[in-house]
């Protein structure tokens, strides 16, 4: 996100600009929108490695430094794994294969570091946040297809957040994310790890569904200019939350995230940082519902493991084996 703006001669991208957003309450819709397309563009720029814009001495004078946020931490419940595919028909399963893509890489932008937020400005700025998303009108054609915008759900506070592809069929419709067959497997992995869904925070690359004209059913991969228009919403909610790790479900997560191409075979499994969060790729459950055997559901398994050391929570002996051959 840009968030920033050092004033001098011009303003350096990639540098906090959320006490801009904090006042938008008071703004216009109009002017909101103006401002998101203007802040996704610099973000495109800084995406091309763009740090130094001219701005008019005018300019300078109205804009201001800022802002936010904190982190909070899971408490243990107990877990039961059965990573087996819910019932759900599986066409509202949005999901790219695990195959390697080529396109240009989304970069997220610099660190930010930012000073935290009480719980009631924090919990301000993620409704005013939300808000926005939900009012989005940046691609046309989803605005058109979409039921709903699906901004996210869960704890804002917490210390983990999943990050999926894009909202199906189900999620459109419920505008909540992760919902339908592979969401309910998602469910299933958050509560063998020992969490309850509500206390992480689940989200999105894409808030919208991906549309599909011509056909009542079925889902398709987000495009890269969908992904780019779409990600600010995502690193302003990472931004806002804070978590101590991520989880990017699939490759089309890691690739909203870190740019890509991916390659989620090779690459799951092997932490990586989103400005300065460590990052942990692993497969996108609906994988897993398309294949079903013990080795696959192991290795995404371990890379929760890998999440639970990290975040130094326990593991029993019985969570250590699950997935393992008898
Ligand atoms: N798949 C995703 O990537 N996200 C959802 O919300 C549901 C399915």
């Amino acid at each position: 996100m840009i968030s920033r703006i050092f004033v001098s001669h011009g303003f350096e991208i990639g540098s906090p600009f959320a006490g801009i957003r904090l006042s938008f309450a008071a703004m216009s819709a109009e002017y909101r929108q103006l401002l998101d397309a203007t802040i996704a563009h610099l973000e495109r720029l800084q995406g091309r490695g763009v740090r130094f814009l001219p701005a008019s001495p005018e300019a300078r004078a109205t804009l201001k430094p800022s802002v936010p946020a904190s982190g909070a931490r899971l408490s243990p419940v107990v877990a039961r794994p059965n990573f087996q595919s819910p019932s759900a028909p599986e066409r509202s399963v949005p999901v790219s294969p695990p195959v390697e893509v080529s396109r240009p890489p989304v970069v997220a932008p610099a660190v930010v570091a930012r000073p935290a937020l009480g719980p009631e400005e924090k919990a301000a700025a993620y409704g005013e946040l939300r808000q926005r998303a939900l009012a989005c009108v940046k691609c046309p054609n989803l605005v058109r297809s979409r039921q709903q915008v699906v901004f996210g759900v869960g704890n804002p506070d917490t210390e983990l957040m999943f990050v999926g592809e894009a909202p199906g069929a189900d999620e459109d419709r419920q505008g909540e994310p992760f919902v339908g067959a592979a969401g309910q497997l998602l469910t299933k992995i958050i509560q063998a790890m020992g969490c309850q869904r509500g206390e992480v925070y689940i989200a999105n690359i894409l808030k919208c569904r991906p549309d599909t004209p011509g056909q009542s059913a079925g889902n398709r991969k987000p495009t890269p200019a969908e992904m780019a228009t779409c990600i600010p919403w995502l690193h302003e909610q990472i931004d806002l939350i804070r978590p101590r790790m991520l989880v990017a479900l699939g490759g089309t997560a890691v690739e909203g995230l870190l740019g890509g191409p991916v390659f989620i075979m090779k690459l799951r499994g092997n932490w990586r940082e989103y400005r300065g969060i460590p990052l942990m790729p692993t497969y996108h459950p609906a994988f897993l519902l398309r294949n079903q055997s013990l080795i696959e559901k192991r290795k995404l398994w371990e890379d929760m493991l890998q999440v639970l050391a990290k975040l130094g929570r326990p593991v029993s002996e019985k969570q250590r084996n699950y997935f393992l051959k008898a």
